[in-house]
């Protein structure tokens, strides 16, 4: 399959907020797609897409969505996953894109049987503005092409180097924590928090922007920002004493087992 094909007909079980944001994504100028086929959950969301957009269509049932697709996309929640699933005849090269957290490729695979490519992708809110790191796997041309359209593909040639990108996904509140955190310390500092806001918000969008325009690693970016004997210096050295990078490891450590486990369940 070739995301250059203007015919081709992508499906998506489940109208919730990560198909929301593919769909954005997909529809966003100049569009990449395509013809898109929502299964008839979400009113309000699947109205609001096919409102804005005359690509989408609402199926009238999950196996309609099958049936008027070439790509098919899981994405609905693990906790009702298996019986949607079970209920629904695939076609054989019908390609299917499993979005459904902590189901394992050969769990998706035996559900969606007799479909034979299968590849599971974990994309971001952000694939929404095109600006999505999606980590896929196992490695595939199509699903590879359609995720540089929405941000940059990472393909993960094992499943373990899948599992650790998707558990870095999860730093993401923690992000807007660390924003809030600074942005509540201006305020308690006669800081207005309309500037307080803005503040940290334009920092962090400019620091952002920093690796993208280097080659340096985050180690040598953060020496290169830290004065010997200056503020950033003496915070970051306030941070790590407090166990606050260890503990972001260790965090990351427990993430893992969890995707691992729950992978590992029946
Ligand atoms: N959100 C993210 O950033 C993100 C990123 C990567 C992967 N994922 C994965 O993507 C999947 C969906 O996540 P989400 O955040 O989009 O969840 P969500 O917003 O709760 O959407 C789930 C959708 O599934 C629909 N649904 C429920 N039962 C259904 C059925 N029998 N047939 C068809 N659709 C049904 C729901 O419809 P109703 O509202 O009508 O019940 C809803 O539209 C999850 O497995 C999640 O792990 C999410």
């Amino acid at each position: 399959m070739n995301t250059q094909d203007k015919q081709l007909a992508l499906g998506f079980v489940g109208t919730g907020t990560i198909t929301s944001a593919i769909v954005e994504g997909l529809c966003a100028h100049p569009p990449v797609a395509h013809r898109i086929c929502l299964s008839p959950r979400n009113a309000d969301v699947a109205t609001r897409l096919v409102t804005r957009f005359p690509v989408v269509r609402i199926a009238t049932s999950n196996q309609d969505v099958l049936d008027a697709s070439d790509a098919v996309f899981l994405a609905v929640r693990p906790q009702v996953a298996r019986p949607i699933l079970e209920a629904l005849r695939f076609r054989p090269e019908q390609h299917v894109v499993s979005l459904i957290a902590t189901f394992s490729h050969a769990r998706v695979a035996a559900l969606v049987a007799p479909a034979r490519t299968v590849t599971c992708a974990v994309p971001q809110p952000t694939v929404s503005r095109r600006l999505s790191p999606t980590a896929i796997f196992p490695p595939d041309r199509f699903v590879t092409a359609l995720f540089n359209e929405l941000g940059v593909a990472f393909e993960a040639s094992t499943e373990a180097e899948f599992h650790a990108l998707f558990a870095t996904t999860a730093a993401m509140a923690t992000f807007f924590t660390l924003l809030d955190t600074l942005a509540h310390w201006l305020t308690a500092h006669d800081v207005s928090s309309t500037a307080a806001r803005d503040y940290v918000a334009k920092m962090f969008q400019g620091l952002a922007d920093v690796p993208g325009r280097s080659a340096s690693s985050f180690a040598e970016l953060a020496a290169e920002f830290k004065t010997r004997g200056g503020l950033n210096e003496q915070f970051a050295n306030a941070l790590a004493e407090r166990g606050v990078f260890a503990a972001c490891s260790s965090a990351l450590d427990v993430i893992l087992r969890r995707i691992v486990e729950s992978e590992n369940r029946p």
